[in-house]
């Protein structure tokens, strides 16, 4: 595996993509409401990432996937392809957002209730979320993969959920998905070494039952074998040269 050193002139660019991308989640979040459509969702971000960012969604035709976002609702894992099926109380939703503006591609992914969550998957998800940010936390140069994958799944399995094995983050630049994976288990001081201008995601898939899943005939949508409660959050993350510069920060938490 060999990952790219983007340039400051690149690593720019990057900010702008990543940006983008965050407003895009800052825009959707209070259109997550029970009865809209998880098509309905897909169409409203569309029309915001082509007419108002004049960007591009880079999920729509991405190897056949046929519409602009994922939309991954309770036990689907990941890759759920936007439909009829209207959200319903008591939902959890994943919302996938890719975009790519001048030749750039910023990820991340957030979990969204529909109305109160269950206790279940409230829990999920902030499992997920803490997994995500410790191993962002682990990002600095000198820093391993390895470090990245055994922080998260550490915090998964204390907390009694699994880690998804079959989908990793990646490096992301030019590229949707480019070199390294970043698996989210693993063990410390092992794999690539982190250097200053790399760019990935970190987006681990935590699920409340067995770590096992199931693709659906559709091709895409990944759900979980035991049909537990699955949750997912998603950064895109420069190495700076004292640590790291999470690149799709939402409008409320950038410095
Ligand atoms: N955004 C996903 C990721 O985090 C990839 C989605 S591929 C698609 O890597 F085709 F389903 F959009
Ligand atoms: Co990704
Ligand atoms: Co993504």
């Amino acid at each position: 595996m060999n990952a790219s050193i983007k340039t400051p002139a690149e690593q720019q660019l990057m900010r702008i993509a990543g940006r983008l991308t965050a407003d895009v989640l800052d825009m959707i979040g209070p259109q997550v409401q029970p009865g809209v459509s998880t098509e309905e969702l897909d169409r409203i971000c569309h029309d915001f990432i082509v007419g108002v960012q004049q960007a591009i969604p880079a999920p729509l035709n991405y190897r056949g996937f046929p519409k602009s976002i994922c939309t991954s609702v309770n036990h689907v894992v990941c890759h759920g392809i936007p439909g009829d099926r209207k959200l319903r109380q008591g939902d959890i939703v994943n919302i996938d957002i890719t975009v790519i503006k001048d030749g750039f591609h910023g990820d991340s992914s957030r979990m969204f209730f529909v109305g109160k969550p269950t206790v279940q998957g409230a829990r999920v998800t902030q499992v997920a979320f803490d997994a995500m940010w410790a191993g962002i936390r682990m990002v600095r140069p000198g820093a391993r993969l390895g470090d990245i994958g055994h922080a998260v799944q550490a915090c998964t399995e204390s907390q009694g959920c699994s880690v998804v094995r079959e989908y990793c983050g990646h490096g992301i630049g030019r590229g949707f998905h480019e070199d390294p994976q970043v698996l989210h288990y693993g063990r410390p001081g092992t794999g690539m070494e982190l250097r200053e201008g790399m760019t990935f995601t970190i987006e681990p898939m935590v699920n409340a039952g067995e770590r096992g899943v199931r693709l659906l005939p559709d091709g895409w949508t990944v759900v979980t074998r035991d049909h537990s409660l699955s949750a997912q959050w998603e950064h895109t993350v420069l190495v700076t040269a004292t640590g790291c510069e999470v690149l799709t920060l939402g409008a409320a938490d950038r410095p």
